[in-house]
């Protein structure tokens, strides 16, 4: 079984990715996330924030609304370049992207080779919305990139805020597009999350090349902490053809994945594109100078991230299948166990461990089955620590303590319990 197939039945199998209206028979390019991924896609959020938002001192937050003024959408370019080009298997009638040469390549094979194809078409990507009570009702837009709530909220936050030039605004947020091959479980979806920084800084070529650089390390070191494989990641420039109708230069950061080399983050250099489109303006408080920002963005998808985090941390030991990931995104940090589910006094002391525990974690409890079987479960959502409360937890006021990636066990005292996994979580 190939890598794509075990890690998309193991998300299924454990709650961590159903497909969308499952019981209708799917919904192509959407997603659910099940009681574990919805734990391990928020801790990847908060981590984001953390690094982000809290760990500076010159960005701040915002949620803008995903439906905003069409016009948003003129002045932004999205109506008119936001498109990909296609193709149309003149046979089947099928549209495929006309750059996705694997999925072009199987389809012909389909056709015995036979077949041909139409010249690429342009195709936009917004997804319509119609809104209002009255006939006819009005053409509105989900929105393709979160990145337009900013700089429409630009000079209210300059106006609300202590802001200053050099600073950012963050947002986490749900974006949408109408794509045309969606794929790969949740890599390209048609409604997926993003967690973006908009950068504003003065419009000057030399400081802001030395600004993307620096997100551009922020950014890969952002992975790496969390634990992906440096091996696995790189920096892929945009080639001219690739580029976004919005920036002047831009790098992805790509994830080697089982099915090829796939971008996970933007770094753009917007430039003044948007702000000047809005017709909007900074004034310098003590110098009283007007210019328009130049803004440096980093774009990463929220999906994404959590795809290639699941892939990342899957692991074959023998007959062992374990998700290395790091406890500060793993969606449980410990699970509790009493050694047997039939026994009263094991139970209620386990419930105790338990409580306390989730006093300052999120903490999950299985009593079913023997302990060979919980250890399993456990292992395939990628909890780092197991305690189980014994025979012998009466009489030494201790529990066992099992490592996800070692599988050793070792003692430790249930009043140390919580700085014990702590410790481990800092
Ligand atoms: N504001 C800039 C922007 O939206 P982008 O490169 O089009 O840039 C940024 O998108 C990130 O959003 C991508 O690197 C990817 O992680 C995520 N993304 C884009 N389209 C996606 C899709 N169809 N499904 C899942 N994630 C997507």
């Amino acid at each position: 079984m190939d890598l794509m197939t075990k890690i998309t039945a193991l998300a299924k199998r454990r709650g961590f990715i159903f497909q969308s209206s499952e019981i209708y028979g799917g919904y192509q390019g959407f997603w659910d996330y099940g009681p574990v991924g919805v734990e391990l896609k928020k801790n990847i959020k908060n981590e984001w924030w953390k690094t982000m938002v809290y760990g500076r001192e010159d960005v701040v937050g915002i949620d803008a609304s995903i439906i905003m003024n069409p016009i948003v959408w003129e002045k932004s370019g999205h109506l008119k370049a936001f498109t990909d080009p296609l193709v149309e298997c003149k046979e089947c009638h099928k549209r495929f992207r006309a750059d996705h040469e694997e999925l072009l390549n199987a389809h012909s094979k389909e056709h015995n080779s036979k077949m041909e194809w139409t010249g690429a078409k342009t195709f936009n990507l917004m997804t319509e919305v119609l809104l209002g009570v009255t006939e006819p009702k009005e053409k509105a837009y989900l929105r393709g990139e979160i990145t337009q709530g900013v700089f429409v909220n630009f000079k209210n936050v300059v106006d609300s805020t202590r802001v200053k030039i050099p600073f950012g605004i963050a947002q986490i947020g749900k974006a949408f597009r109408n794509e045309v091959t969606p794929g790969n479980l949740t890599f390209r979806s048609k409604e997926f999350e993003q967690m973006e920084l908009e950068y504003f800084v003065k419009p000057d070529e030399n400081e802001s090349k030395k600004t993307f650089e620096k997100f551009k390390e922020i950014r890969m070191d952002w992975y790496k902490n969390l634990g992906m494989d440096p091996k696995k990641l790189h920096f892929a420039d945009h080639t001219p053809d690739k580029i976004a109708h919005y920036a002047k230069y831009a790098t992805d950061i790509e994830y080697e994945a089982p099915f090829g080399w796939s971008e996970m983050e933007g770094i753009h250099h917007r430039g003044d594109y948007d702000l000047s489109n809005h017709g909007l303006k900074y004034r310098d408080g003590v110098t009283n100078e007007e210019y328009i920002p130049w803004v440096i963005e980093t774009s990463g998808g929220v999906d994404r991230a959590t795809l290639f985090f699941l892939i990342d941390s899957y692991t074959e030991d023998g007959d062992r299948v374990y998700l290395k990931l790091n406890p500060k995104i793993a969606p449980y940090k410990v699970a509790v166990f009493p050694l047997l589910g039939n026994k009263p006094e094991l139970t209620a002391k386990a419930r105790e461990v338990y409580q306390d525990l989730k006093k300052s974690m999120v903490v999950t409890w299985d009593d079913r089955g023997n302990i060979g079987k919980r250890y399993f479960a456990q292992d395939e959502i990628g909890t780092p620590w197991c305690v189980t409360v014994d025979f012998d937890t009466e009489k030494d006021n201790s529990v066992t303590v099992r490592d996800r990636d070692t599988g050793k066990q070792e003692r430790i005292a249930i009043d140390k319990l919580q700085d014990y996994f702590q410790n481990r979580l800092r």
